[in-house]
């Protein structure tokens, strides 16, 4: 396939629903899947052309569904598999796509497989996890390695029964699956196609840089004062990986017409995201990596009180070397964030100044090349939550970190709280704020989990109601990407920064046929840019109503994003 080859997938408009927040049909307190249906028509008038749908299989829900105990049923708290039918069908008849979470690293500890695998070593289900012998050392039993979990703690969990240590890099229920062993390659392959015949348009494949592991287990040389070791690289991006989803290609996604998008943490680089996703070689769509999330100093702060401060030029670096350096060679998604990370609007954006500050940050990222991803909530600003003592948080691995850091180790509790809060995934799981009555318009009886205090002023309602809001901002961008003057340059066109050295603009051209120019201001204060080698033909978007442009001398006030149409002098 060429890079320019045109695809429903390179074309669309992605959103990210985290199930269980969304939206409540029922009212039990859950959001499910006859909730999504109800909110379709607001998705589309949004310009949304593709739902990823996070896991809904039966789970004990230790990782809120991350956790899958039977890959072929639908949890009952979200409904059940003919909703899910319903819901594909009449998301279809509205030209909306449907993808759903694929989470192929791991099961629950309670998924029937393992269950079987941890009865005996000579148990036909053994092989389908990957267990080893603990170390005697100093004459106590410690772990096969020293590689830490993602949650908190060790990568391996000792079980009594058979005396061997399994491997868990996430929570201790949630055992990782050998995918070494062909008969797991095979029942996954299974599990896809199941869900594919039902007629889902692909996956967004969870954790799918971990599923390769070292045939050799030794300990990590890492320099780090941890007990266990967060060298990720011991568990990611291994070439073998690439075997596994080459065979998985070939026996599964090249007999639909789908997309597929990996998730790449553990520090994958541009040339790894082009053997995952490369034109050429590749055997996903494209694939989701973290760089971008890290440029301010939120994983620093420790009290609620200081100031989140953003590194522009490191953050334009990062767009830069991902930018260019997938370009022509492997599709990519653009995304700000996820649920599992803090609020945008509380990380790169200023709540304060949520319009503005929320509008400028849809104009920066998503007039970039790429698949555009947004995640529910993001579209009306939405912030982090004010969480005070561990039993307001609800995630597994909030939970185990306090454990250790407080329980064993003695840390302040207020001191844990405050640092957390800032980059917690729960801030991304509160409830969406549909409207403001009582239980923000998700259900009638209380919601499982927190909703935020400014929800009176921050949600849907209020914004389509609002003449200027971040939702009809993001709403404009997408009409522009979806446009046939623009879609070629904007879709399918090259980008290029200007301005690099700039530590408060962004500014950056895409061009094609056309050439389309975006200036964005990502600070509270007004500042100059002197552009040359350019004529403003028209605006085609700003959140100001009175832009300049002047483009030899451009005064950009607070949060000021224009978009404009130019042409080369
Ligand atoms: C991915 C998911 C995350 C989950 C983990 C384990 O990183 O995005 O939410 O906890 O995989 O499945
Ligand atoms: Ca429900």
């Amino acid at each position: 396939m060429s890079f320019y080859e045109k695809k429903w997938w390179k074309e669309a408009i992605g959103y990210e629903i985290y199930l269980k927040s969304f939206k409540d049909s029922n009212n039990d307190g859950i959001g499910d899947l006859n909730g999504i249906r109800e909110k379709l028509d607001y998705l589309k008038d949004l310009g949304v052309t593709l739902l990823w749908i996070c896991p809904f299989y039966k789970s004990p829900m230790d990782d809120n569904g991350y956790d899958v105990s039977d890959y072929f049923t639908v949890d009952p708290a979200f409904g059940t598999l003919d909703d899910m039918k319903n819901l594909i069908k009449e998301a279809h008849q509205k030209g909306l796509k449907v993808i759903i979470d694929f989470v192929l690293n791991q099961t629950s500890d309670e998924h029937q497989w393992f269950i079987e695998s941890r009865k005996s070593k000579n148990n036909p289900y053994r092989d389908y996890y990957i267990w080893a012998d603990g170390r005697v050392v100093d004459g106590k039993l410690i772990e096969p390695t020293n590689w830490a979990s993602f949650f908190g703690g060790s990568c391996w969990e000792y079980d009594k029964q058979t005396e061997q240590f399994y491997m868990k890099i996430f929570s201790k229920k949630m055992p990782d699956l050998n995918w070494a062993n062909k008969e797991v390659r095979l029942a996954m392959q299974e599990t896809a196609r199941f869900w594919l015949d039902l007629g889902i348009d692909g996956f967004r494949a969870d954790a799918v840089a971990h599923i390769g592991r070292r045939k050799r287990l030794s300990d990590s040389t890492m320099k780090s004062t941890e007990k266990y070791k967060p060298d990720w690289r011991m568990f990611s991006n291994l070439p073998v990986l690439f075997d596994y989803l080459k065979e998985f290609k070939e026996n599964v996604f090249s007999k639909y017409d789908i997309m597929t998008v990996g998730e790449v943490g553990g520090g994958a680089t541009p040339s790894e995201a082009i053997r995952y996703a490369g034109v050429k070689e590749g055997s996903l769509s494209m694939v989701f990596n973290f760089d971008h999330c890290w440029s301010n100093n939120v994983w620093q702060l420790t009290d609620p009180h200081q100031e989140v401060k953003v590194d522009l030029i490191n953050l334009k670096k990062v767009f830069d070397k991902w930018q260019r350096g997938q370009y022509e060679k492997a599709w990519a998604p653009i995304y700000w964030l996820n649920h599992d990370q803090p609020r945008l609007m509380s990380h790169y954006g200023n709540p304060k100044k949520p319009y503005l500050s929320g509008s400028m940050l849809g104009s920066a990222l998503y007039f970039m090349w790429g698949t555009p991803f947004i995640y529910q909530g993001e579209e009306i600003g939405m912030t982090n939550y004010p969480f005070k003592t561990i039993a307001d948080f609800n995630d597994i691995s909030v939970k185990n970190l306090y454990q250790i850091e407080v329980v064993q180790n003695k840390r302040s509790q207020t001191e844990f709280i405050n640092k957390i809060s800032f980059t917690s995934r729960d801030n991304a799981r509160t409830i969406m704020n549909w409207d403001d009555s009582k239980y923000a318009g998700f259900s009638n009886v209380e919601p499982w989990f927190k909703i935020t205090p400014d929800y009176r002023e921050v949600n849907v309602k209020k914004a389509l109601e609002s003449e200027k809001s971040i939702l009809k901002h993001y709403r404009k961008i997408f009409r522009l990407r979806k446009d046939k003057n623009y879609l070629p340059t904007l879709v399918y066109g090259t980008y290029k920064q200007i301005l690099k050295q700039n530590p408060h603009v962004y500014a950056y051209l895409r061009e094609a046929d056309k050439t389309i120019l975006t200036v964005v201001n990502f600070f509270d204060f007004e500042t100059l840019v002197y552009l040359r080698g350019y004529r403003v033909v028209k605006i085609l978007l700003s959140n100001y109503d009175d832009s300049s442009t002047v483009l030899t001398k451009l005064k950009l006030r607070s949060y000021e994003a224009v978009t404009y149409l130019v042409e080369k002098r």
